[in-house]
Formats: C-alpha cells, structure tokens, sequence
C-alpha cells in the first residue's frame, strides 16, 4: 500500500493562527479554484512558509459535509456530518460552513501572507464568514486567565487520538475537526472569585496544578471532557486561540478540537451543554458563548495533491 501522509493536524502548538471558514458561492461556481487549490496548497504553503526558516508554517484545510459531496462525490469519510446543534443549559450553535483553513506559525506575518495567497487564488468563489486571528497570550492563557492546552496529547499519543486508521482504511491519515468561536463575559467572569473560577475549570489558575480527582467539582470542565469509549479514555488534539477586539469590548477563545471520529467530540459537547447526568453542565458556559460551530473532514495531504483541477 502506498505511504499516505497527514496533513500537519498534529504539527504542535504556535504563538500565532488564523482560523478561515469559508461559503463556497452556488454550484458549480468556484469548484475548479477549489481543487485547483487542493494540489497547490503544499507548494503554496512551502514557498510562504521557507522566507522564514524558524516560522514553522502550516496549513490545514478542512471540508463540510455538503461541499465534499459537492466536490468529491463518493466514496465519502464514514462519519461525515454537518455541525449538530446541542441545546441544554446553554446552546451550541451550527454555523456550518464549506472550507475550514487552519494556519498556524510562529509570527502572525506568516499565517497572514498564507491567508492572503488563498483567499486570492479562491478570488470571488468564495466568501469569508468567520475569520479570526489568533494570538498565545503570555504563558499559553486563554482570556479567563488559565492555562489552557496542557492535556493535549502529544507526539504518537496525538497521531493515536486525531489520525483516522483502519476504521475507514479508504481515509486513513484524515481527521476529523470541529471549531467553534466563543465569546466572554469577562465583567461577569472576574467577578467570580477566583476559588469558585478553579473548581469551574478544575486546576489552579496561576500554577495550573490539576485538582486531584476527588477534589474535582463534577461540572468541572475537566471532568466533563475527560471521556472513554469501551471503557478507555479517549483524547482530541486541541489548538484553543484567544483573540479579541477591545474597543468593541470582545474576547474570545476559537475553540479548536481534531480527532479521529467526531463522536468523541460530540460527547464532550453535549456533556459540556448538556450536562453529565444532564443539568450537570459546565459552568465555563454560563461566562462563555458559543457564537458559531462547523465541522469538517480534513483528508490526507496525499489525498490534497492528488486532487485534479
Ligand atoms: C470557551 C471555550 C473553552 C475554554 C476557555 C477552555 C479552556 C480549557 C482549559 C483552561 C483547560 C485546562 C488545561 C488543559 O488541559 O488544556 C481545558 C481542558 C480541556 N478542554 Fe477546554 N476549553 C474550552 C472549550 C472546550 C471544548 C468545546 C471542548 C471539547 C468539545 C474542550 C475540551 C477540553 C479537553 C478534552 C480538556 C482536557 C481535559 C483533561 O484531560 O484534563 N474544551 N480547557
């Protein structure tokens, strides 16, 4: 069988990103730019991202749903599905768009050169519907002040949770990714005091120390993401981004997740929105809104190069 490579999904945490969905105008308008961009997007991103030898470009691109039956046809990923919305205490909104691009490096320069040289290859067969630029915010703090990102599975243990294998050998080396944009109360949220702020989260907040497990609250949020599946715990790859506008009085955190079936992700959202038993919700939601949400299959970079105009 021929070696398939990943797209970077793994390619580690960096200070800057800039996460793109865009809407695909009326069929067939913009297809061929579509997948004339798949098999130039490794080309594209090597010669952004080689002006910099210490930059560390990458870029992911993801598909929705209807846009890969509407490029591709079948065969389709097995667990292929728009972003459905969850509605419990509080409500996770589908803002489901076509083509997710995930850019990550180093310096916002680069995510931005990389950003423009796509968007004008698309030129006007698309529009942008979220675009947001991501900062790291001291020692990798999300607005509310924590550390956020330390779970994260890294090197094989990453690859093991995000990178489909022989469940859907047809798509193997894909991966599946949800975002979400989040805004926060941060008047209400610092009013909270920062005891209770812990429990919600389930660490300290300036050491970022995890509570031991007994000392957990049973909404803490890292309570109702830690899941199993036959009795194991299963991971997701998270790369969260704070991002913001002051003068608007906006601060967000652009939540982030991979993973090798969108299931595991799903349940970590329902048991955040819903609750585990429901009712039992994460209290994060009370201070965080979640203002869109779209799930996309990221296919193998060999499948990308293979793509034909
Ligand atoms: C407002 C949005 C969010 C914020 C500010 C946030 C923040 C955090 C923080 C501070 C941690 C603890 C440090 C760490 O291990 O990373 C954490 C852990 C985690 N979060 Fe989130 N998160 C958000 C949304 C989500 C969503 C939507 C999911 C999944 C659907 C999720 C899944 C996880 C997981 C799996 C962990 C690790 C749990 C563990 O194994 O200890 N988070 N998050």
């Amino acid at each position: 069988m021929p070696t398939v490579i990943a797209q970077p999904v793994v390619s580690g945490l960096t200070r800057a990103a800039i996460f793109l969905v865009v809407t695909l105008k009326p069929a067939p308008r913009g297809d061929e730019a579509v997948k004339a961009l798949c098999g130039d997007l490794a080309s594209l991103t090597r010669a952004v991202g080689f002006r910099d030898l210490v930059g560390g470009l990458s870029c992911v691109m993801g598909f929705g749903s209807a846009t890969w039956d509407r490029l591709f046809g079948a065969p389709r990923p097995a667990t292929l599905h728009p972003f459905r919305e969850i509605e419990g205490k509080h409500r996770a909104v589908s803002t489901q768009g076509d083509l997710l691009f995930h850019i990550r490096a180093a310096s916002p320069d680069l995510c931005f050169e990389l950003a423009t040289q796509i968007m004008m290859r698309l030129g006007d067969a698309v529009a942008a519907t979220d675009e947001v630029h991501g900062f790291k915010y001291y020692d990798q703090r999300d607005l509310l002040g924590f550390v956020d990102g330390t779970e994260n599975p890294v090197n094989q243990e990453a690859v093991d949770a995000a990178i489909i294998g022989e469940e859907d050998p047809t798509f193997a080396g894909g991966s599946y990714v949800i975002v979400q944009k989040y805004l926060h109360d941060l008047k209400a949220w610092e009013a909270v005091p920062v005891e209770q702020q812990e429990r919600i989260i389930g660490r300290k907040k300036l050491s970022d120390i995890e509570f031991a497990d007994a000392a957990k609250a049973s909404y803490a949020h890292n309570v109702l993401t830690s899941i199993e599946e036959n009795g194991e715990e299963v991971k997701i790859v998270r790369d969260n981004m704070p991002f913001g506008e002051v003068g608007k009085g906006e601060f967000g955190t652009y939540f982030i997740g991979y993973a090798r079936s969108p299931a595991r992700i799903e349940k970590m959202l329902t048991n955040m929105f819903v609750g585990l038993p429901p009712g039992n919700y994460d209290r994060l939601l009370d201070f965080s809104r979640a203002v869109s949400g779209s799930l996309f299959f990221v296919p193998s970079a060999t499948f990308l190069d293979g793509v034909a105009a």
